[in-house]
């Protein structure tokens, strides 16, 4: 198997300077810069040992820059790069652009008023051939139907309803060999079946309440780990049985800004 290859930005400007989803206004100034730097960190160090990483060079006042999951959505050598929903992300989309050009992909072309925010909303299942795409706070609805036609992939569109879980990898979370790790009260009802429609039941694991906030589907699986801010011993035995090994890291200063392990990364590898 290929050695995957993800994509990060060291915190070095990282802070809440705003406020753009419910956490945000808990963590508003209120992040340790010594802590977010250890704790990235040690989650550098956990992926390391999996994959090869690559880096963005951070740029002062985009603090949340730091969240490589949002600068794109990449299959094989294209990539779509963000059209980020709040003016204070949209600073992001040159310097990732950027990035992405000087690695050798290809920009996709992308109508600017369409809201699309990368792999923050758009998932690759992993034992069938299709995407997952969510909307209701930050994509927008017509998302899947352009990111079906750039990269001939269906897309199986959700709906979020609870602010709280704003991204679809804040509450969703594909793993290999077609299993789904999801927390249901974050979508409607027409996506729950929806869901439960695209995955048979046995490759179905609902997480409860206390695991969600946790950002427990905020998960990275590489090279058969998975990496997560925190998670119930039931659920780190669940994994197990899957075949993952759970290694749990905090990333509590980047849960003030609404986004944990997952958000963190961009998987470069994706086919
Ligand atoms: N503060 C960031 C925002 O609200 C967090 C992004 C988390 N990223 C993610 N892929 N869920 O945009």
């Amino acid at each position: 198997m290929t050695k995957q290859k993800i994509l990060m930005c060291a915190p070095d400007f990282f802070g809440v300077d705003y406020v753009i989803n419910p956490w945000m206004n808990e963590g508003l100034h209120k992040t340790n810069s010594l802590h977010a730097r250890s704790q990235w960190a040690n989650l550098k160090r956990f992926l390391e040992q999996h994959a090869e990483l690559k880096f963005v060079e951070p740029q002062k006042g985009l603090p949340d820059m730091v969240f490589t999951a949002n600068a794109g959505m990449v299959l094989g050598s294209t990539v779509i790069v963000s059209r980020f929903h709040s003016e204070q992300r949209r600073g992001e989309e040159s310097p990732f652009k950027k990035w992405f050009e000087a690695n050798g992909f290809t920009i996709a072309p992308w109508p600017t008023d369409i809201e699309f925010e990368g792999a923050g909303d758009a998932l690759f299942d992993r034992g069938k051939n299709f995407v997952w795409t969510g909307h209701g706070f930050r994509s927008s609805e017509k998302a899947a139907g352009v990111i079906e036609s750039i990269f001939k992939r269906q897309a199986v569109q959700v709906k979020l309803v609870d602010p709280r879980w704003y991204h679809l990898d804040t509450c969703l979370c594909p793993l290999p060999d077609g299993y789904v790790m999801y927390y249901p009260a974050a979508f409607d009802e027409a996506s729950q079946k929806k869901i439960a429609d695209h995955v048979p039941e046995e490759k179905r694991i609902v997480i409860g309440e206390e695991d969600a906030l946790k950002f427990a589907c905020n998960a990275v699986d590489v090279d058969g780990i998975i990496i997560l801010n925190d998670a119930s011993t039931e659920l780190q035995d669940r994994l197990r049985r899957i075949g993952l090994t759970p290694i749990i890291t905090s990333l509590a200063e980047f849960m003030k800004s609404g986004g944990s392990a997952k958000c963190l990364t961009l998987k470069l590898i994706e086919s």
